[in-house]
């Protein structure tokens, strides 16, 4: 059963979909039968601190977005999955036997990915009609996948009535994301997709799944994304990378310190087990940034709590430097961005946010300097990259949800 929270229905137009506009283009694409399509909605999420913690059970501190991936869906009974999106051109129908197997690197994996989970689980999904919209800028690394996934599985469960949990159904999108498309990412992603709420934060222990909805008042500021726009070098082998990196850090700690995971290791013992390291430099790198971004989280949040933004800010900006140096995820265009923003008025912190690689970076920036903030920084992240950066201004938002028609 999936809770009251998320359960209820809303408007679409609160997220920024023209309903009206996205129901013809349904009809337009799969015929007006007697069934009409029922929307639901999944958010984006924007990591405020704690990146690359979640795959060692570790904290993280993500917040859902206002906007997100809507998706418009029916049951068939003609064993064929019609699936089209308003960003991309193609519309795919695939009978039973196309569905369960990827196609190449193609955004019908994460909604494909879903249904092969609930097939595996027993269900018989037998048929859909499926249009999904987003309006999360893409490779931005606000998790406009796991927004996919999650919004898919949430109505794949409603219109079957599969009667799974709302945990259930995050372990399934990050399964689907794992198995189908193959990338090893740990539950963040799609856990704060699924769990966000209206003007919070959550802080997650990705180790047993305990979360506590923190309310981001943030005192006369703002969180500002800023988009590198940079060419997305990432590629899901580099984060596997970082993935496995960080195994071998715990299999070496693990023979001197009872941990199951490295998320567990505390500060002190990594460093008096410096040594073992030796042939490993690398895995005691990663190992430092996982074991100190905990701490940093765990400091952050009280932090915020108590009202001291600038104590939250300067954890964010040593978050951005552990992840360029010790995790080596940052680039150049992040760098700059973030570099040239902690040197304006009213920057409180900076950081990247996501898995890096190119992407956001997150900021907390004074309210009314926001404008002057993107305007000065964009224009200085011109002149010493020659790209061109973009802004959203982020309202956090509540986590995956029906919407009425
Ligand atoms: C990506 C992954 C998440 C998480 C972040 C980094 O977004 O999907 O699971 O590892 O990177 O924190």
């Amino acid at each position: 059963m999936i809770n009251e929270a998320t359960d209820k229905g809303s408007d679409a137009s609160d997220i920024g979909f023209d309903i009206q506009q996205l129901l013809a283009l349904f009809y337009e694409k799969f015929g007006n039968t007697d069934h009409p399509p029922l929307a639901y909605f999944a958010p984006g999420r924007v990591n405020l601190i704690g990146d690359h913690t979640d795959y060692t059970g570790g904290f993280v501190f993500p917040c859902g977005t206002d906007t997100g991936s809507l998706l418009l869906i029916r049951r068939t009974s003609d064993k064929h999955y019609r699936l089209a999106s308003t960003n991309f051109e193609l519309v795919m129908q695939l009978n039973q036997e196309q569905i369960d197997q990827p196609h190449n690197d193609h955004w019908i994996n994460y909604p494909l990915g879903v249904i092969d989970q609930f097939r595996q689980g027993g269900f018989d999904i037998n048929g859909l009609d499926c249009l999904l919209s987003g309006n999360v800028p893409n490779g931005a690394g606000l998790s406009s996948s796991a927004s996919i996934e999650v919004v898919t599985a949430f109505a794949i469960n409603a219109l079957f009535d599969c009667n799974l949990t709302l945990i259930d159904l995050i372990k399934m999108a990050q399964a689907a994301e794992n198995e189908f498309v193959g990338m090893q990412c740990g539950i963040m992603d799609q856990f704060a997709v699924a769990m966000a709420q209206d003007k919070h934060a959550m802080l997650l222990n990705c180790n047993n799944l305990q979360h506590r909805q923190v309310p981001l008042s943030l005192q006369g500021n703002s969180i500002v994304l800023a988009n590198t726009n940079q060419r997305r070098e990432l590629n899901d082998s580099a984060y596997n990378q970082r993935v496995a990196e960080c195994s071998r850090a715990l299999e070496l700690i693990a023979q001197h310190v009872d941990v199951i995971e490295l998320g567990q290791v505390r500060l002190a013992d990594l460093q008096q087990h410096e040594a073992i390291f030796k042939d490993d430099p690398v895995a005691f790198a990663r190992a430092r940034h996982v074991v100190s971004e905990n701490a940093r989280v765990n400091a952050a949040v009280p932090a915020l709590e108590k009202g001291d933004i600038m104590a939250f800010g300067k954890l964010m900006n040593e978050s951005h430097e552990s992840l360029k140096t010790d995790f080596a995820v940052s680039s150049e265009p992040l760098d700059t961005l973030a570099g040239i923003a902690r040197t304006q008025k009213g920057v409180l912190g900076s950081r990247l946010t996501g898995a890096g690689f190119g992407g956001c970076t997150v900021n907390i920036v004074q309210e009314n300097l926001v404008e002057e903030f993107k305007s000065v920084v964009g224009q200085q992240y011109k002149e010493q990259t020659g790209l061109s950066a973009d802004f959203y201004l982020i309202n956090p938002g509540a986590g995956v949800r029906q919407i009425t028609l």
